[in-house]
């Protein structure tokens, strides 16, 4: 199990769901958290030269120093609430240098990172975090699947993360066109499960159960199928 996590959050949305799924995990594990955030000031010269607007993937390099101060004041209140240990860490630098280092000085075992960047342009205008601490990690990473999907884009034979009412729900389309849905938690610890579209199923990051598209179970250590609910 793990003993000490570390989240990277650059206070976006997104990244918030990646620290509430880190604390989740935490809290399952009784693990202690460090959430990481970078920050690179920027002169306000430049910021109208290069017209930087947040939000935007690059909203994290411009955070100055005391706005990641605050944002991971807040984090870390919240975290607090759910009686999870939790320590902070602002660096400047590059995100993913910054949780990277963050986890080899704190010898964490698991790393938590949102998905956001992995997936379409943004991930060649400055290089994506997740997938550059996934390459040069030294423990286990769990990329959170904070993007979701809307219904109709799944396409037939095809499942994705939706969100309902903030609960994320696992959609799978069958060949005549019926969306099925069930509870994204793994019937294990809670954990969110991804679409695995090469085998058409539903794997869990944390401790490695799989669920038939359909929700039936096709490995442990979950016991139970994923719980159908309605979109
Ligand atoms: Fe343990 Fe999913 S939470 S396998």
């Amino acid at each position: 199990m793990f003993a000490r996590i570390v989240v990277g959050t650059d206070g976006s949305d997104t990244a918030r769901e990646a620290v509430r799924e880190a604390t989740q995990l935490a809290k399952q594990t009784g693990a202690t958290l460090d959430v990481v955030s970078a920050y690179e000031p920027v002169p306000p010269s430049r910021l109208r030269e290069e017209r930087i607007e947040a939000p935007s993937d690059i909203e994290h390099m411009v955070n100055p120093h005391e706005d990641v101060d605050a944002m991971l004041k807040q984090a870390a209140e919240e975290i607090g609430k759910a009686g999870v240990t939790v320590r902070t860490f602002a660096r400047q630098g590059e995100p993913a240098d910054a949780i990277l280092d963050v986890a080899e000085e704190e010898n964490a075992d698991l790393i938590v990172v949102g998905n956001k960047g992995m997936t379409g342009a943004s991930r060649f205008l400055l290089g994506s975090v997740p997938q550059k601490v996934l390459e040069h990690a030294r423990c286990d990473v769990l990329i959170a699947r904070t993007i979701t999907q809307v219904s109709t884009e799944i396409e037939k034979g095809e499942g994705g993360i939706v969100s309902v009412d903030g609960q994320k729900v696992a959609a799978y389309r069958n060949d005549d066109g019926e969306l099925i849905a069930m509870s994204a938690k793994c019937t294990h610890l809670g954990c969110t499960v991804g679409w695995n579209s090469a085998d058409k199923t539903w794997d869990c990051p944390c401790h490695g159960s799989r669920y038939r598209a359909t929700g039936e179970i096709l490995n442990g250590p979950a016991t139970k199928p994923l719980t159908k609910t309605s979109l």
